[in-house]
């Protein structure tokens, strides 16, 4: 009831969020992922529905029901995220690239079960980078306007800025990750050309409902 009550500020608009892990695999019963509920993604999904937009969620695995009135795509690996996210991002206005992203794949990814041996050798790994997606769809030229996210250990305001310039995306959002992984409220720090401001640590939706303020206020206007 009370998403009824926000103002529809992105009517008409085309929102695509990426949310929740990926997952890596090493073998058919084995997988290298990411800690994220998907909570924040979410959040921001269900935000940006309530501010009008028509929302298409591609989604890692999480435990986490899709906010009502918002398309959702399942995807697994970080190679399958980048195929769908390509596939959806010729035709949104806005992207909020949320997912805890696998920075690698395991190159050498077994096609059966692994099995431990009688000398107890441990298999060798390879390891080989993912796409960028957020990095790729703010280089689109007709693309979204694209916002980002730095979950950061350290070093939030150099590491968050660093990172929205090299990703080239007018907004970027951080927050430290041992105070909101896995938790129920949230600190965001918005950067863009203006600098940082930060906002006070809410529940995630409260944080989300600020954050699609911020990118509505941003957003800019379509020529006609
Ligand atoms: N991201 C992405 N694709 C990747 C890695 C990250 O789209 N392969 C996105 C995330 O969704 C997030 C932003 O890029 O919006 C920053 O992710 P982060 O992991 O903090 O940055 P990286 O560039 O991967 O740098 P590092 O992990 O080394 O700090
Ligand atoms: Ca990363």
């Amino acid at each position: 009831i009370i998403g009824f009550a926000q103002p529809k500020v992105l009517a008409g608009k085309t929102a695509l969020v990426s949310a929740g892990p990926t997952s890596e695999p090493i073998d058919p019963v084995r997988v290298i992922t990411n800690r994220s509920s998907g909570k924040t993604g979410y959040a921001i999904a269900r935000a940006l529905r309530e501010a009008g937009a028509q929302v298409v969620l591609v989604s890692g695995p999480t435990a986490l029901e899709t906010p009502y009135g918002v398309t959702r795509i399942n995807v697994e690996s970080a190679r399958e995220m980048h195929g769908a996210i390509m596939q959806q991002a010729a035709t949104a206005d806005i992207f909020v690239s949320v997912a805890a992203v696998a920075d690698w794949h395991i190159a050498n990814a077994s096609s059966n079960k692994l099995k431990k041996n009688a000398v107890g050798e441990p298999p060798e790994l390879q390891f080989a980078q993912n796409p960028d997606i957020l990095a790729e769809v703010a280089q689109l030229a007709s693309g979204p306007w694209c916002v980002g996210f730095a979950a950061e250990t350290e070093n939030l305001h150099e590491h968050a800025e660093a990172k929205r310039r090299r990703k080239g995306v007018p907004l970027l959002v951080g927050n430290l990750a041992q105070h909101s992984m896995n938790a129920d409220d949230t600190t965001f720090i918005l950067f863009d050309d203006d600098g940082a401001h930060p906002l006070p640590a809410l529940p995630k939706l409260q944080a989300a409902r600020q954050l699609v303020q911020a990118i509505a206020t941003r957003l800019p206007r379509k020529p006609i």
